[in-house]
């Protein structure tokens, strides 16, 4: 039988504008194409782990409508479990604008809507599928009580809690107690830290800070460059694959939902975050968040042509 991962986090509607650059604060730039994708940080990775052949729930909040609805059906035509994710009422659905320059960056602003209201009391009427999953996977765009409450359900059941810390912010060591794998970016780690991340040492400098403050293992994702891991079976530089950016939304999230796959289906750490690296590579070569998630057999393909 498949392993259970549920991903807890947020859903939006992303609305994407093309630049030949990021434009800078006061500026504006006549783009170029305008398209609208499905996005969210949670639901991205849902959609990751999905393509991936994982077993995935969803547990989210939803506003009631147009951009809600068009997300429920996205969700069930990826064959993700649907039962915990809640309609809202009283506010929109979560949208995010963002720009795509030439080099592959982006620049992203979120208004959360419905995602902010995913509070503990959703949590808690989700608790059955967090206790009785193999993987729990969670990010940053949802309010920080329902993170806390999901780590910890998930930490008194055993069960293993894979924290993708996006959008970056302070977290408490209450809350990295609870984490099994913590995955920041370089940005993140930094925050978290106070290490600036320019060198390997950096990285583990940074990655034994955050397993002082009750973090199993540390994985800090380079981008390009790769993954830094610190673990207890791994420590070093598990190095990315190449190619030529068109946009680089959403490669963490997959590289995550990816990742969440490969520890769930038991492969050691170091060949998890190759699999990971891997599928974030080949996100970045399409444009869109979900749009650009690869599927399986693309994902072993690249993987394969690497193990060790
Ligand atoms: O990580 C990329 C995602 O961040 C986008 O899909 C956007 O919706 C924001 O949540």
């Amino acid at each position: 039988m498949k392993k259970k991962i549920v991903v807890i986090g947020s859903s939006n509607t992303d609305m994407i504008v093309e630049t030949a650059r990021i434009p800078k604060p006061g500026e504006t730039i006549l783009g170029g194409k305008f398209s609208i994708a499905a996005g969210g940080k949670g639901a991205n990775q849902a959609v990751a782990v999905a393509r991936a052949g994982g077993d995935v729930h969803f547990v989210g909040r939803l506003g009631n409508d147009m951009f809600g609805r068009q997300a429920m059906e996205g969700f069930k035509k990826e064959g993700i479990k649907t039962e915990h994710i809640f309609f809202d009422d009283e506010a929109a659905s979560g949208v995010a604008l963002i720009f795509v320059a030439e080099d592959g960056q982006n620049s992203i602003g979120v208004g959360p809507g419905a995602n902010g209201n995913l509070t503990s009391e959703s949590i808690i009427a989700a608790a059955d599928v967090i206790a009785s999953a193999d993987i729990v996977l969670m990010q940053l765009e949802i309010p920080i009580a329902a993170a806390n409450t999901a780590a910890k359900i998930a930490k008194d059941n055993g069960v293993k809690c894979i924290l993708n810390p996006a959008p970056a912010r302070e977290l408490s060591d209450k809350l990295l107690g609870c984490v099994s794998i913590l995955t920041p970016n370089e940005t993140e780690a930094q925050l978290l830290t106070g290490i600036r991340i320019e060198t390997e040492d950096d990285c583990l400098k940074a990655a034994e800070i955050l397993q002082r403050r009750g973090v199993g293992t540390v994985i800090i994702t380079l981008g390009a460059k790769g993954a830094f891991v610190l673990g207890h079976e791994f420590c070093g530089l598990v190095e990315g694959f190449k190619a030529e950016a068109v946009d680089t939304t959403a490669a963490g999230d997959v590289f995550n939902g990816v990742l969440a796959v490969g520890i769930a289906e038991g492969m050691p750490l170091k060949r998890a975050v190759t699999f990971a690296n891997a599928a974030g590579l080949l996100s970045v070569t399409k444009l869109g968040a979900q749009p650009s998630a690869p599927y399986l057999a693309d994902i072993q393909r690249l993987y394969e042509s690497r193990e060790e």
